[in-house]
C-alpha cells in the first residue's frame, strides 16, 4: 500500500481536484481509498454527486481526526489511498496527513505572486513531518497551466533553484476539471470539451507516481 497525501495551506490551488482524479485513475491498479481530511469536504461531496450510471470508482472516507488520519497506515487491502489534505498550515491535521504519507504532492497555481513563499512555507511543513517520517518523498504539481505562458517555466526554475522536486506533468487550466467536478465525476468519466486531453493528463500524473514510488 502506498499513501499519497496532496498538500498547500492555500486554498483554490487543486488540492481536491488532484485528489478526486489521481484516485480515480490509480483504482485501475487495485482497491483504492480516497480520504476527505478537509472539514469542508468537498471530495466527498464531489464524489457524492456521482450519477448512478457513473459511480466513483474507487472507496471514499472523511477523515478529520489527526490520531485516525496517522492510522491510515495500518490499513491492510488498498493498494493505495489518496489523502486530500486541509487548507491549513501547521496543523496538526496537515501534520497527520504528512506523517501517514509515502509522498506528498503540493499543487500549486503559476499565477500566484506570492508563488514562493507559498510553496516555501508547504516544504517547511514537510521536511517537518520529515522528522517522523524520514522516507516522505514530495514534488510540486503545477496545475492551472495557460497554454503559451512561461510562467510555468519560471516556477519550475524557482523550484529547482531551492531544491524542490517538480512533476514534469503539468496540468493545463481547462475547463474539463471544473465541468467534471460539478457533474460529480473524474475527468475520466467526463465527455464534456476537451475532456481527454485533461484525462491523459491525469494519467501521465499517475504513471509519474508510479514510476517514483516503485
Ligand atoms: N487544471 C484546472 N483547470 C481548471 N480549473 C481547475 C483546475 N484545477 C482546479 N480547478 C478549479 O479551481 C477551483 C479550486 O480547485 P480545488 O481542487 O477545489 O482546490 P483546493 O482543494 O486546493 O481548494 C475549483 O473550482 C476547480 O474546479
Ligand atoms: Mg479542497
Amino acid at each position: 500500500m502506498s499513501v499519497i497525501s496532496i498538500v498547500n495551506q492555500k486554498g483554490g490551488v487543486g488540492k481536491t481536484t488532484a485528489a478526486v482524479n489521481l484516485a480515480a485513475e490509480l483504482a485501475q491498479d487495485g482497491p483504492t481509498l480516497l480520504v476527505d481530511a478537509d472539514p469542508q469536504a468537498s471530495a466527498v461531496g464531489w464524489v457524492m454527486r456521482a450519477p448512478e450510471n457513473k459511480p466513483y470508482p474507487a472507496e471514499f472516507r472523511a477523515v478529520t481526526d489527526p490520531g485516525q488520519l496517522e492510522r491510515l497506515r495500518e490499513l491492510d487491502g488498498y493498494r493505495w489511498v489518496v489523502i486530500d489534505g486541509p487548507p491549513a498550515l501547521g496543523s496538526p491535521l496537515m501534520e497527520a496527513a504528512l506523517v501517514a504519507a509515502d509522498l506528498a504532492i503540493i499543487p500549486v497555481t503559476p499565477s500566484a505572486i506570492d508563488l514562493m513563499s507559498m510553496v516555501e512555507a508547504t516544504a517547511v511543513s514537510v521536511r517537518r513531518a520529515m522528522r517522523r517520517n524520514p522516507s516522505l518523498l514530495y514534488a510540486v504539481l503545477i496545475n492551472r497551466v495557460v497554454t503559451g505562458t512561461t510562467m510555468p517555466l519560471k516556477v519550475r526554475e524557482a523550484m529547482t533553484q531551492e531544491q524542490i522536486p517538480v512533476f514534469a506533468t503539468e496540468w493545463t487550466s481547462s475547463t474539463a476539471f471544473v465541468g467534471a467536478a460539478e457533474l460529480g465525476v473524474p475527468v475520466q468519466f467526463y465527455r464534456g470539451w476537451n475532456w481527454r486531453a485533461a484525462a491523459r493528463e491525469v494519467e501521465a500524473l499517475a504513471q509519474e507516481i508510479r514510476e517514483v514510488l516503485a
